[in-house]
């Protein structure tokens, strides 16, 4: 018999980038289970947290509050990557208790380098991290190694047959010019990721029994989504979208769980709008607007530092959000970066070709279309260090008149609660509603 448990699925309502390490982190206090169901080290994700910054790419941002954390079978794993983050976090005097999925995918040497090889024209403006390659062999699955290939015998064997396979390709890319370097490549590459085995070996397990054996005992797991909504596969805006299903759905096939499982879902989203790499973005600010959001917010990439594209709110997005992951609460970040702005828009509907819509169009090239109408709203005074602590020890009514009124028109428009609002990177500066 199973114990009633508590499970709460965090998923970025836009592009990514909106702050869920940090609302992760938050969250993780009270969990026992920390999982990442998709995507690789293409994200980033910061917390900031007993006087340090954690700048985490692969591994569950659960692992700040040394709890047991999961890289679910859903994830592309490049142990090379893995393997350093493990060796930082250890030298940070945070030794990670860890579990790595059999049935994860490994990013390989290669898949790196056909990222950049493919994407070098910028037409995705991947982050170059392998994460395309790999999902492509899973989806293929001729190709592909799992983490249980790499650390049972017979690994070599497999390994050799597929890069046979991939030798084209491997030419194509200029990675080997010879079959002498072929040669030479094979027992590299095979010698390379034995090494990683060894080191990797011990985290490997069957991570869905486990998750479900800690939800049916009644244990708190929480599933942390990287990247956006709008960068899902199927769901984003596809092509401009990465290869694994960011949604609340990727937390079902991602890690192994019944969608019944599933108890509350966190969209979290920033008081505006970013997004890195290329496709269509209605609510973009260009000019010097976009360049005062940006410096404002830091809006850096924190895998690649690209600067981040900015603009204003989108609740088009928000709703459709809503809709594709069944959100029942929702985390706004960077209030704070609104502070000291004379006027504040929100974007409420699309016009395209005329027409008015508040639907998410299903294409990018509709999308590219689209003239956002906005509602202006005025601007509050930027607080300073004594005043937010005021705010959050008064929560949200501590927050200046305007900034609650933005609040409030965002939970009415988009008919989610907001549950948490952050008003500045550490944990203390957070407020729960
Ligand atoms: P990929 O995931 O590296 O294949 O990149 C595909 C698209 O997703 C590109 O536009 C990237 O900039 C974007 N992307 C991937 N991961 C993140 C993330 O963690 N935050 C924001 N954008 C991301």
């Amino acid at each position: 018999m199973s114990v009633a448990h508590d499970s709460t699925v965090i998923v970025g309502a836009q592009w990514g980038d909106e702050g869920k390490g940090k609302i992760v982190d938050f969250l993780a206090d009270k969990a026992d289970v920390v999982v990442r169901f998709n995507g690789g080290n293409n994200a980033g994700h910061t917390v900031k947290a007993d006087g340090k910054t954690f700048k985490l790419h692969i591994i569950p941002s659960g692992v700040v509050r040394k709890k047991l954390i999961v890289i679910a079978n859903g994830m592309v794993v490049d142990p090379e990557v893995l393997l350093e983050e493990i060796g930082m976090l250890k030298e940070m005097g945070y030794e990670p208790n860890l579990a790595i999925s059999e049935k994860a995918h490994v990013i390989m040497h290669y898949h790196k380098l056909f990222d950049s090889g493919s994407d070098k024209n910028g037409k995705i403006g991947t982050t170059g991290r392998g994460i395309g390659p790999a999902y492509s062999d899973k989806a293929k699955r001729t190709e592909a190694l799992r983490v249980i290939d790499l650390v049972s015998g017979g690994f070599r064997a497999k390994m050799e047959k597929i890069l046979e396979d991939k030798k084209g390709e491997l030419l194509k890319f200029g990675i080997v010019r010879s079959a002498e370097e072929f040669k030479e490549y094979k027992t590299a590459i095979a010698e390379e990721y034995e090494n990683y085995a060894d080191s990797l070996r011990p985290y490997v397990s069957n991570t869905a029994v486990l998750i479900n054996d800690a939800l049916d005992s009644g244990k708190n797991v929480l599933f942390e989504g990287a990247q956006g909504t709008l960068l899902d596969v199927d769901h984003g805006t596809y092509p401009y979208v990465t290869s694994s299903s960011t949604c609340a759905g990727g937390v079902c096939t991602g890690a192994g769980i019944g969608p019944g499982k599933i108890k509350k879902v966190i969209g979290v989203t920033k008081a505006y709008t970013t997004r890195v790499g290329e496709g269509p973005f209605p609510t973009e600010l260009k000019g010097k607007e976009g360049d005062v959001l940006r410096e404002a917010g830091s809006e850096y990439g924190t895998t690649t530092g690209r600067p981040r594209r900015c603009g204003w709110l989108d609740l088009v997005v928000l709703k459709y959000a809503k809709m594709v992951n069944g959100l029942t609460g929702l985390a706004v970040t960077k209030l704070d970066v609104l502070s000291g702005l004379e006027k504040i828009k929100i974007c409420i509907a699309y016009e395209i070709d005329g027409k008015r819509t508040e639907h998410f169009p299903s294409s990018a090239e509709a999308l590219e279309k689209a003239k956002p109408v906005y509602v202006e709203m005025r601007g509050w005074d930027k607080w300073n260090e004594r005043e937010a602590e005021e705010i959050v020890k008064k929560g949200v009514k501590g927050l200046p008149e305007n900034a609650r009124k933005y609040l409030e028109f965002i939970e009415t428009h988009v008919g989610v609660p907001i549950s948490i609002v952050s008003i500045g990177p550490g944990r203390d500066e957070t407020i729960v509603v």
